[in-house]
């Protein structure tokens, strides 16, 4: 009988693929980083065969480690790393060029330009999203316009564009022989193209873009037990499985965090940082640097929206400490170093090596280390990287809160950096309310699968998956008030030393 549910956790830097029984409990998993390619500053690649050849790997490798077939699967969930960008061939199944992740920079001029142009309002209204570099529309146009041959390819309708999403399920479904070119609201809203009342790709929006309409893939709902195919028997399942749920990786979070009624909000450490807060059926614009976007859409539900507030490097922070810096020798030894001292020895470190995104949205700004003195070492670099990661979650939880008016009683968290104890600690200190985590901290790939079960009957309602969530851990703030506004005073003059740094004209 096939009782369980399987989701693809296609992320930043690893492609995961789990299966859950129906209480959410982890059957099986298995995961693969693949290589980050940076050719120049501010440009950052993945390879999308690499990707597919490690999704291939991980779904046999996982079946069969649990000694698991196809028939066992009800279905199964895709989510991916959002905004990430690839148009390949519809006959070769051939990318022309990397993916273009969604941490590059390179569209950086693009985007001035749209906003000399005097397109930011409409892009805002009509899409939710301030233009930026960070999203996908703009990552599409530079390929058109760079890369030989393609815009013709594209308005033949021989060029296909995709997020990871839509590139894998296309494969996953038959690729040259027939494969399925479809993609889901939430991550058709992170393009700047889709209207984010209608869910369609806006026209007005292509024009200004100048994107061929038929290079775009169908909009299908969320969860829904059709609209994304059927595994090809010939691909890694063996077997023909629904595909029966998409959502981006933010998203799929927020439902595995059961995030389901208006007012509840949740925050993933992963790569980067991303808070959610469900606003129901209604958009809510921001006014203090948030983005609107589609949380989920079920079936023929309506639309839930969400605020989100998105920060580029969190636990990318920690990496480059590990990969550029050599200062730790893996993710998790930066809690002993950062353990080592007491507090920051005043060193703060503003990661913004893709530029601030929320609640800022500076292009321009560059990373700085500032309040360096003689005194100053590896563990106060340490410990300053994880107020960083704080202090940016509390600029966006700020914001949110100014924009919903709903003040936060606990913050959910989820994702890598959430294994680190002191982080957290830290997090509870600098925002002053309760954080708590998860059970079930794999809530990206368990959102991908609650909507494809959802969709095929494993589960009746979104009200029966309350009952999975249960609390692992909670951190209290232990920092007077007076402590924490000082430590966040100064946390705003080192943001303002990293501003008006990349010259963008
Ligand atoms: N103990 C730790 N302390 C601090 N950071 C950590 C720790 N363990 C992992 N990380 C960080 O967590 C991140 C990985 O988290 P996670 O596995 O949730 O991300 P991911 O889902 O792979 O990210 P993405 O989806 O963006 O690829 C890495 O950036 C890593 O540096
Ligand atoms: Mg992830």
């Amino acid at each position: 009988m096939n009782r369980y549910v399987g989701a693809i956790d296609q992320g930043t830097t690893s492609t995961r693929f789990m299966v859950f029984d129906h209480t959410g409990s982890v059957i099986a998993r298995h995961q693969l980083e693949h290589e980050q390619i940076m050719p120049r500053a501010g440009w950052v690649e993945h390879n999308p065969d690499e990707i597919w050849e490690r999704t291939r790997t991980v779904v046999k490798t996982a079946l069969a480690t649990a000694d698991l077939t196809a028939a066992d699967l009800a279905a199964i969930g895709v989510t991916n790393q959002r905004e990430t960008t690839v148009v390949w061939n519809r006959h070769t199944g051939r990318p022309y060029y990397n993916a273009i992740v969604w941490q590059d920079t390179r569209t950086d001029r693009l985007i001035a330009a749209l906003d000399a142009a005097g397109h930011t309002d409409l892009i805002r209204e009509r899409t939710g999203l301030p233009p930026a570099p960070y999203f996908s529309g703009g990552k599409l146009r530079w390929i058109l316009d760079n890369v030989e041959g393609v815009r013709a390819d594209a308005e033949r309708g021989d060029a296909l564009f995709g997020t990871l999403d839509t590139w894998l399920i296309w494969n996953l479904t038959g690729g040259v022989r027939g494969g399925v070119h479809v993609t889901d609201p939430t991550n058709a809203s992170r393009t700047m193209l889709m209207d984010l009342e209608t869910l369609r790709w806006d026209d007005e929006l292509l024009r200004i873009f100048d994107i061929p309409r038929a290079v775009l893939p169908a909009i299908a709902p969320s969860s829904n037990p059709a609209g994304f195919g059927t595994t090809n028997p010939d691909g890694p399942f063996k077997g023909a499985v629904p595909i029966a749920g998409v959502l981006g990786d933010q998203q799929a979070a927020s439902v595995g965090q059961v995030c389901f009624q208006p007012g509840e909000a949740k925050n993933t450490y992963g790569t980067g940082n991303f808070l959610m807060l469900n606003t129901g059926t209604e958009i809510v614009r921001s006014n203090h640097g948030l983005i609107t976007t589609v949380a989920y859409r079920f079936g023929d539900d309506k639309p839930v929206y969400a605020l989100e507030g998105s920060i580029a490097v969190t636990g990318s922070a920690v990496q480059w400490l590990r990969d550029q810096l050599g200062v730790i020798a893996g993710a998790a030894q930066i809690e002993d170093l950062a353990g080592q001292v007491a507090d920051s020895g005043g060193v703060y470190f503003v990661p913004a090596f893709s530029g601030l995104f929320a609640p800022y949205w500076r292009p321009d700004a560059r990373g700085a280390v500032v309040g360096l003195s003689r005194y100053s070492n590896n563990a106060h670099l340490a410990r300053a990287t994880l107020e960083s990661i704080a202090y940016q979650t509390r600029d966006v939880v700020e914001a949110m809160q100014r924009d919903s008016g709903v003040r936060l009683a606990t913050l959910r968290v989820d994702g890598g950096v959430t294994m680190n104890k002191l982080a957290m600690q830290i997090q509870a200190d600098l925002l002053g309310v309760p954080v708590s985590r998860p059970v079930v901290a794999e809530t990206t790939a368990l959102g991908a699968a609650y909507a494809a079960g959802l969709a095929v009957g494993v589960w009746d309602s979104t009200d029966e998956l309350l009952a999975n969530w249960h609390e692992d851990v909670r951190w209290f703030p232990s920092w007077s008030g007076e402590q924490r506004e000082r430590g966040y005073r100064r946390w705003h003059k080192a943001v303002e030393r990293t501003l008006d740094w990349a010259e963008l004209d």
